[in-house]
């Protein structure tokens, strides 16, 4: 079973996410939750960006233990230096140096040939070696660059000295065919490939980054870098949950694995969802508040006979408590005599048909029916016997 690094960018990307803006003690209790679910590698910030940031990622770097923390830094020496400062208390000092690599990147946005962008890249990793234990490279915008260009750029760095090769999707825009195709050439191409490990980033503009993920893992991928609940600049990075939960379900598939504690998954993304202000709607896979509610009466009735015909996914897995029965229009008989049942009541079958019959009446009128509705029903019943 081939192990698959995960790096989470909670800290850095997420919290590029417009409107989020964590302070240093939120900061601090968003590293150790990630540290207790297991992350391999943590990205607390960009310590170049502010002061602020500087002063989470040391903290960061000087508390957490047992996950490796990382700084996002730019390709330039002065910013080398300051993530130095605030990495190298860290247990495994780290940096994630990047730099844009596609036409686009390169014409307009740093003016630089793509010879300039090549020896830039080659000088900062050579720069980063002589202060870091471990040096990871990110070719921005790598899925819009030329392949050839890209090949020829991760063989320079990784002579350079850099043990991680990060392939981002910067913008959200590759497929999973693509992604795949792009991984295994790269693998298969570049002749130092095997000194280095190599790493997917998605953005999830077109809805696909943890399809693109697991496509990448696919195609040989040893780290993919993501965030809890997807937060991150516009419309998110890969969800670490999905992907994690995706290869511990689908193990028969990708034969693939990570070091999370999945348990303390629901606890992270509600953590994280209530420190950003950022909700998690409730059909989101794996962590929304109806990814184990059941409505439909064939639905509950299955599952109350058998878990497996509608859950693939035990919620305890996860870390949460139960599934959950909704009670609604759709709900049959099975599930409204367990909820009774569970609430405390005993009935006969002709009290149960007669309160059924008001429930389903009541549900015509409200979309979901709580159990305050449960108990003014049955004292209704009850009134009238
Ligand atoms: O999306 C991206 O390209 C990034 C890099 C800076 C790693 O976040
Ligand atoms: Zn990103």
């Amino acid at each position: 079973m081939r192990k698959i690094n995960v790096f989470d960018t909670t800290l850095r990307d997420g919290e590029q996410s417009p409107g989020v803006n964590l302070n240093f003690e939120e900061k601090m209790q968003i590293a150790t939750q990630l540290e207790r679910l297991g992350v391999d590698i943590m990205e607390a910030g960009f310590p170049g960006a502010s002061e602020g940031d500087f002063k989470s990622v040391q903290a960061i770097a000087n508390t957490i233990k047992n996950s490796s923390v990382t700084g996002l830094s730019r390709s330039i020496k002065k910013e080398i230096d300051t993530s130095w400062e605030a990495l190298k208390g860290g247990a495994e000092p780290r940096i994630h140096l990047f730099l844009a690599t596609s036409p686009i990147h390169m014409e307009h946005k740093l003016r630089m040939s793509p010879q300039q962008v090549i020896d830039t890249a080659v000088d900062s990793v050579k720069y980063a070696k002589e202060r870091f234990a471990k040096v990871q490279w990110s070719a921005e915008d790598a899925c819009r660059s030329d392949i050839h260009f890209l090949a020829e750029i991760i063989e320079q760095v990784i002579d350079a000295g850099a043990e991680v090769i990060n392939l981002p999707d910067t913008v959200g825009y590759i497929t999973p065919k693509e992604i795949f195709e792009m991984f295994s050439y790269l693998k298969k191409t570049v002749p130092n490939i095997d000194k280095a490990n190599l790493s997917a980033h998605c953005h999830d503009d077109l809805g696909l980054a943890v399809a693109n993920s697991l496509a990448a893992i696919e195609a040989g991928a040893d780290q993919v870098e993501c965030t809890i609940n997807g937060i991150g600049e516009r419309a998110g990075n890969a969800s670490l949950e999905e992907i994690a939960v995706a290869l511990r379900i689908r193990q028969d598939y990708y034969n693939a694995e990570t070091g999370l504690t999945l348990k303390e998954i629901k606890r992270s993304s509600t953590i994280v969802s209530s420190l950003t202000g950022m909700a998690v709607p409730n059909n989101k896979a794996v962590v929304g508040d109806n990814a184990f509610a059941h409505e439909a009466g064939i639905h509950q009735d299955g599952v109350l006979k058998e878990k497996t015909t509608y859950e693939i996914i035990t919620p305890e897995l996860v870390g949460v408590h139960a599934n959950r029965m909704v009670l609604g229009k759709h709900s049959g008989r099975h599930a409204f005599k367990e909820k009774i049942t569970d609430l405390g009541y005993n009935t006969s079958e002709d009290e149960l048909n007669k309160v059924f019959k008001a429930f389903k009446s009541l549900a015509d009128k409200k979309k979901e029916i709580t159990d305050e509705d449960i108990f003014a029903l049955m004292t209704e019943e009850k009134a009238g016997e």
